[in-house]
């Protein structure tokens, strides 16, 4: 019997069959000794109460969503007193197996400098030990094959330099204006962080626009025509604050107008629930960070 094959219609570009997923390797600190005693961010309340239990509960779902899509974890132990470890996205920032450690602005967290550092060198990283005052992947974000970098608030523009020199990559500086989003992964999302061939046309963001000054502005206007621009609503509860892993978005559930902007583009919006652990400030991708190994497939 022979088949008469109709064509089926044409995938609608836009719908999420366009998307791949691509494999991530992140680390995570489980918060264990989660609280807010102190203040370095517009969003931390001391006098407010925390609840422990709660941000560990609310971390277990977003790692159990990482985990069900396919992704892998690791985990570094949390230590007594250093509330804010379980923002893994500060620890470091790590390109094709070599880690750039932190040298954190705020004194409250240089305690966790030399922990990661022993981290990535006990999981086969090849540490670079900073020299200049900058906060890991909270400022430093790479979309394809340049490094967006911030400043303002934490790591400092000098610091970019070395970043350019220790990956040898494109580094663009970028200014955040408005303290409650400090770090450059509160303000911009990356959702197509494609690595290599093909990586640079699928290169897609999404941002804040009123994070940032004009110039910078102007850069992301000119460099990402198409990227999605959210609104202060929806920047307000952290939705920029989320991981992609090139199709999934991991964002926050109050980020209801983004959530719809990134369906519309054939994105799979995954919501997490991190309330908890924004009161010091942070959300899903603080408590992210990407591993990223040597492009033959290494540590
Ligand atoms: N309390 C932490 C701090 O102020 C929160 C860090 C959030 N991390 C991030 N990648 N944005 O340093």
């Amino acid at each position: 019997m022979s088949t008469q094959h109709t064509s089926a219609p044409e995938i609608v570009s836009g719908t999420a069959s366009d998307r791949i997923p691509q494999h991530r390797r992140y680390l995570m600190c489980r918060p264990e000794y989660f609280t807010v005693t102190y203040r370095i961010n517009p969003w931390m309340e001391p006098a407010n109460p925390t609840d422990t239990a709660k941000a560990v509960a609310q971390w277990q779902t977003l790692h159990d969503a990482y985990i069900a899509l396919g992704h892998e974890v690791e985990l570094i132990d949390p230590i007594p007193g250093l509330p804010d470890m379980v923002y893994t996205a500060n620890g470091g920032f790590v390109i094709d197996g070599v880690a750039l450690g932190v040298k954190f602005r705020v004194d409250e967290r240089r305690g966790e400098e030399r922990p990661f550092m022993d981290w990535f060198a006990s999981h086969g990283l090849e540490v670079v030990e900073p020299v200049l005052v900058q906060e890991g992947e909270g400022d430093f974000l790479l979309v394809g094959d340049t490094i967006l970098a911030g400043m303002g608030f934490r790591s400092t523009g000098e610091s970019h330099r070395e970043l350019a020199e220790v990956f040898g990559k494109e580094v663009v500086s970028l200014t955040l204006v408005n303290p409650s989003f400090y770090h450059l992964d509160t303000a911009i999302a990356v959702l197509d962080p494609v690595q290599g061939p093909g990586g640079v046309e699928r290169a897609n963001i999404a941002y804040l626009p009123s994070a940032f000054d004009d110039r910078s502005r102007a850069i992301l206007e000119e460099r990402y025509p198409d990227a999605i621009l959210v609104s202060d609503e929806d920047g307000a509860v952290f939705g920029l604050n989320a991981a992609s892993d090139g199709r999934n978005v991991f964002i926050s559930p109050r980020a209801t107008g983004f959530a719809a902007q990134l369906r519309e583009r054939g994105y799979t919006p995954v919501p997490i629930d991190l309330s908890e652990l924004l009161l010091g400030g942070g959300g899903i991708k603080c408590c992210t960070l990407e591993l990223r190994g040597r492009a033959n497939g290494g540590a």
